[in-house]
């Protein structure tokens, strides 16, 4: 890269906005900043004036008393109203006119000789059958309300139809990712207490095929709560069956009505719990309701993306993501829209299957994350400049902090210049954007996810929760709920109030440091504790160190994040042997197999270090810090004088990186 290129980075970053033209202003939701700040203004003063009448768009089967019901740190919202998602994702949307649109626009990976995929059109009134065939199956199969059902599935329009099953009969779901590995399913089988599985043969990824089943059923030899493993053939390979416990698709929608009375939810009912790391121990099931959770899926998908009755819109994220939940399924589907769904892999069978996508389908709304933009530059523009983008009109990112490098590269190569880039901050416990721009609205700069959303107090304070200068770095806080706010933590309770009500006084932290500038932008800065943030998912440090502990030869791991071109934050292990044991390549080997199988290729390390000690603390601490700017940097300068043991850096050092 040139020098000249970082200058102009620089000054980018520094001076440079990025308004949105007058034409596109003029044809969005919300047109002016004056009209943000009014609505922002009412939503923060009377947010139950500013949430009641946006509740009040979407359908109800009893209205609620009370909008909010706020006992910090446990708020309820939209108190004793009753709803169902699937209805307002499905049959409001038939009521209103909309059967013979398209709900579901999909596309399979495999590419036939002629280089053509298959493609599914899947309008709301077919969604709606699918939906209620099999709700009508799970229901007969004994699952009731509040049975948690578990969903490990490609991404095919049957997982969405899984979801909305789920959703429509009351059975909150919790989807895992089709990446994790089987320790990863039978972990998160336990602690939801799950007794319905939903997964599918396989899914295809990179030409070939991910074996779901297969992976499920090594699961459930640690486990036998699982009654009912129902499965989807897609790809159609041979698989083992367990006579009994396993059960076809086909077979569970076979002679089903496609009507089915969906179940009054409480507005506060559990729609889904979603596993997702934290920086001690085993993942947090994240809980969300229902009412709450809804209008903000609603609310925020047709404002940040200004979303219009035309717009083809493409969120790539896996259904295994909040960002699958909220921005693949229910946001888009209870506005009406026309999803697109895309089963594989960015790069096959190269790296324009996005490109290729998009021309073919006409998207005009895309939103994606910082790493696959960065894959992307990799790839080069050539890839790009070979298609017709003109149909796109919004780009979004999320994940991690868009570099500014990727975020001009995403605006011309991708958007031409004529595309509000909306760099969105959010989180598995937010539920929804959070920090956002509005696309007919904010001046952006590349690389800050600009303001706060309606309704989202957000502040940089200190530990006392005092609110700091401009352009000061601090904590990242809520200092009032908001509708799509988790509930708490699947069978840890105190953990809710530990993890996140307890670090700033009365606010919610989210782990994440952040400035404000003096235009009042939020720029994140990355989350300030020992989580990883690998390609725009966060994985726990303590998650991948007792992977690595399991393998026998492996007294001690520490793992840190190092910084990476592509992933954004990089997997560093330090490990120490056990006696008797040596280091050698086909340990590493060894280890890296272990943690794919642990968690999934998603936490492979990119370096194993093999060290005779680990630098810590007198009272026997990690020192993270360290072992950090030496995987990141090779070497330590940083202050080292609460170490125990000098030499242990000098060793460290020598170690070889792999
Ligand atoms: C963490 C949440 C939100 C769905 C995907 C990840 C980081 C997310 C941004 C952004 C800077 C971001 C934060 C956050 N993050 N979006 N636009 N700019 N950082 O969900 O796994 O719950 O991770 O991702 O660190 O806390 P998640």
């Amino acid at each position: 890269m040139s020098s000249d290129h970082v200058a102009i980075e620089s000054s980018l970053q520094e001076n440079r906005l990025f308004p949105p033209s007058a034409q596109f202003s003029a044809q969005s939701h919300i047109k002016s900043r004056q009209q943000y700040e009014q609505m922002y203004r009412q939503s923060i003063d009377d947010p139950d004036t500013f949430w009641g009448n946006v509740a009040k768009e979407l359908s109800w089967s009893r209205p609620w008393d009370k909008v909010l019901d706020w006992k910090s740190p446990y708020a309820k919202w939209f108190v004793g109203g009753q709803t169902n998602m699937a209805v307002n994702c499905l049959d409001r949307n038939i009521e209103r006119g909309l059967g013979d649109k398209v709900a579901i626009l999909w596309e399979g990976e495999p590419l036939a000789q002629g280089k053509s995929p298959e493609i599914r059109r899947i309008t709301y009134r077919q969604l709606h059958q699918m939906t209620n065939r099999f709700a009508n199956g799970l229901r007969k199969l004994g699952v009731k309300k509040g049975d948690r059902v578990t969903i490990y599935m490609p991404m095919v329009p049957e997982a969405a139809v899984a979801m909305l099953a789920c959703a429509r009969i009351g059975a909150p779901h919790s989807v895992i990712f089709g990446g994790f590995s089987s320790q990863a399913i039978s972990d998160r089988v336990i602690d939801a207490q799950s007794q319905y599985l939903i997964t599918s043969d396989g899914g295809w990824r990179r030409g070939s095929v991910v074996e779901l089943k297969k992976n499920v059923d090594e699961a459930l030899t640690k486990t036998d709560l699982i009654k009912k493993v129902i499965v989807l053939k897609h790809t159609g390979q041979q698989i083992p069956w367990i006579e009994g416990r396993d059960v076809d698709w086909k077979d569970v929608i076979d002679g089903a009505s496609d009507q089915c009375a969906a179940e009054p939810m409480d507005s506060e009912d559990l729609l889904y719990v979603l596993y997702t790391s934290g920086s001690t121990g085993k993942p947090k099931g994240i809980i969300h309701t229902t009412g709450g959770y809804m209008v903000g899926c609603y609310l925020t998908t047709k404002y940040t993306f200004d979303l219009h009755d035309n717009d083809v819109y493409w969120c790539t994220a896996d259904i295994g993501w909040v960002t699958g939940h909220s921005y693949v399924v229910y946001g888009p589907l209870c506005n009406g829209a026309t999803t697109f769904m895309y089963e594989g892999a960015p790069n096959f069978p190269d790296f324009s299957r996005f490109w290729d996508i998009i021309e073919r389908h006409k998207i005009t709304i895309f939103y994606t994350a910082p790493t696959a933009i960065r894959a992307f530059m990799k790839a080069g523009r050539e890839l790009v400049d070979k298609h017709d983008l003109s149909s796109l009109r919004v780009l979004g990112s999320v994940g991690e902090p868009i570099n500014p490098e990727a975020w001009i590269w995403y605006q011309q190569v991708i958007g031409h210049g004529k595309c509000p880039i909306v760099d969105t901050w959010w989180q598995t416990e937010t539920g929804c954007i959070m920090i956002t721009p509005l696309p007919g609205v904010t001046a952006t700069k590349p690389g800050t996810a600009t303001l706060p959303f309606f309704g989202i107090d957000a502040a940089v304070v200190d530990r006392t929760g005092k609110e700091l200068p401009p352009n000061q770095g601090g904590l990242l806080v809520m200092r009032k709920p908001w509708p799509s706010m988790l509930r708490g933590i699947f069978n840890d309770p105190d953990r809710y109030v530990r993890q996140y009500w307890s670090d700033v006084p009365g606010c919610y932290f989210s782990g994440d440091g952040a400035r404000r500038d003096s235009d009042g932008y939020f720029w994140i800065m990355g989350r300030v504790d020992d989580v990883l943030n690998v390609s725009g998912h966060r994985l726990g440090t303590a998650e991948i160190e007792s992977a690595l502990v399991s393998h026998e030869a492996v007294a001690e791991a520490a793992v840190v994040g190092v910084p990476h071109e592509m992933k954004g934050q990089g997997v560093a292990a330090f490990v120490t042997l056990k006696a008797g044991y040596h280091a050698s390549d086909d340990l590493k080997k060894q280890l890296l197999n272990t943690v794919v199988k642990a968690i999934g290729a998603i936490a492979r390390p990119d370096q194993i270090r093999f060290s005779e000690a680990l630098p810590k603390t007198r009272s026997g601490k990690i020192m993270r810090r360290l072992l950090k700017e030496l995987a990141g940097t090779g070497d330590v300068k940083g202050d080292v004088t609460t170490l125990e043991d000098f030499s242990v850096i000098a060793r460290l050092k020598e170690s070889d990186e792999g």
